[in-house]
């Protein structure tokens, strides 16, 4: 039985994520938002007023650095939703301190990075969670449950994507001010008052959002990603004239349960949504059983069952879906089908009953890792490269 203590948390980066996330998590009993900040000229102040007409709560304190939030403010844990770069930094800094940390997509940009993670966890003994949320999709929950009932038989191929087009990003940062401009104009490249946003330059290599991807794919297949190499077109699109980014990158793994990987990432070139998930799309092909999510917005879910020792089947449409109808109400605010309700849930659980969270340090950086190896892989021209294990470390 849970204790009535809330965790008092504060928000790092209050850009669009933050107002997503925040639109849903204050609804959880055991959670208090508490402060925010955001290095933006008076965003997290902006983000406040927000916060109160969406919340009716008043006086969420809002700071213009982490470090001034943190002088100023006894905080228990922290939701990190700004600049993926920077995230692991203070991530680490506040588990030095004693809060516990959840971050966004994708975990960290180097193999080092992924390092200071796993030993600030095993260190400090904080919680740390990965806020990924799409492994909590009612389909792919249906798909874990069949994995691990045995349905699949052998899995051999797990493969997915996330290609999602926008005109126009926010790719380009006011260095003066701290905002993000949504336009697609190369001109922002030339002039100096502005630089790449976070988006803009990892879209250069668009497979470092490959996590997003693979969190749902190994928590269906199981096991770590041992090898990775990967392919991409040239860091300049052809769809978004003269930005800088690569329309597509594939990744193909390996992990050590003998399954074959395959996913690719891109957001500059028109691909075209699938029904329900957008952007998203997975397939799992085992020895007993094939599924795949739709295809298109004019196709369907599917599963194919073979007939053993034919090669003859039957491919049936499925009326899987994202949303799990029977979740509870504080769930159904959260977007991405409340899927975004899970990640905060289940930090809350851990944090108050001392528990591992799900989507622990090792998962992180079990999906971090290959996707930062894939984007070396791809500028190398696709060399096979390994995957640390940072279970077993010497
Ligand atoms: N899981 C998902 O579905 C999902 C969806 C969107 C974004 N994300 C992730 O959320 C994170 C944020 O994305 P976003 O779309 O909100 O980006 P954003 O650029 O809109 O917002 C980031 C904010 O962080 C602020 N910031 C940067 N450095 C900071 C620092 N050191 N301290 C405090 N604030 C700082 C920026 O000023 C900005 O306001 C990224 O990691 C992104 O990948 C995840």
């Amino acid at each position: 039985m849970a204790t009535q203590k809330k965790v008092r948390l504060g928000l790092v980066g209050t850009g669009s994520r933050c107002h997503s996330l925040c639109d849903a998590y204050h609804h959880h009993k055991q959670l208090e938002i508490v402060a925010c900040c955001d290095t933006a000229k008076g965003k997290a102040e902006a983000f406040a007023g927000i916060f109160e007409k969406i919340t009716g709560q008043k006086g969420l304190r809002a700071y213009s650095s982490y470090e001034e939030m943190l002088q100023n403010e006894a905080l228990d844990a922290l939701m990190i939703c700004c600049d993926p770069d920077v995230q692991v930094d203070i991530a680490c800094d506040a588990m030095n301190r004693g809060i516990h940390v959840m971050t966004e997509v994708p975990a960290a940009f180097s193999i080092a990075q992924c390092e200071n993670l796993v030993d600030t966890v095993e260190k400090t003994g904080c919680k740390y969670q990965l806020a990924e949320q799409t492994r909590y999709w009612k389909f792919i929950q249906e798909w874990r449950a069949m994995a691990e009932r045995g349905e699949f038989g052998h899995i051999i191929y797990a493969e997915g994507e996330y290609l999602h087009y926008e005109p126009a990003w926010d790719n380009f940062l006011d260095r003066k001010t701290g905002y993000t401009t949504v336009s697609a104009d190369p001109s922002f490249y030339a002039d100096p008052a502005y630089r790449s946003s976070w988006r803009n330059w990892c879209f250069r290599n668009p497979i470092f959002y490959l996590p997003h991807t693979l969190s749902p794919l190994l928590s269906i297949t199981g096991g770590r990603i041992t090898k990775v190499c990967c392919m991409g077109t040239r860091p300049l699109s052809y769809a978004t004239e003269l930005m800088s980014a690569r329309d597509i990158q594939n990744a193909v793994m390996y992990n050590d349960q003998d399954t074959v990987f395959s996913v690719r990432t891109g957001y500059t070139s028109p691909y075209g949504f699938k029904a329900q998930t957008g952007a998203h799309w997975y397939q799992i092909k085992g020895t007993e059983r094939t599924v795949e999510w739709a295809r298109s917005t004019i196709d369907t879910p599917k599963m194919f069952t073979p007939v053993k020792g034919t090669h003859d089947g039957e491919w049936k449409a499925m009326d899987w879906t994202c949303a799990d109808p029977d979740m509870p109400d504080e769930f159904k605010e959260a977007a991405h089908g409340g899927t975004d309700f899970y990640p905060i849930h289940y930090f809350v659980d851990a944090i108050l009953n001392d528990k591992t969270p799900p989507m622990d340090v090792y998962k992180a950086v079990e999906t971090a890792a290959p996707a930062i190896l894939a984007a070396i892989s791809c500028e190398k021209g696709g060399v096979m490269l390994e995957v640390p294990d940072f279970r077993h470390r010497k």
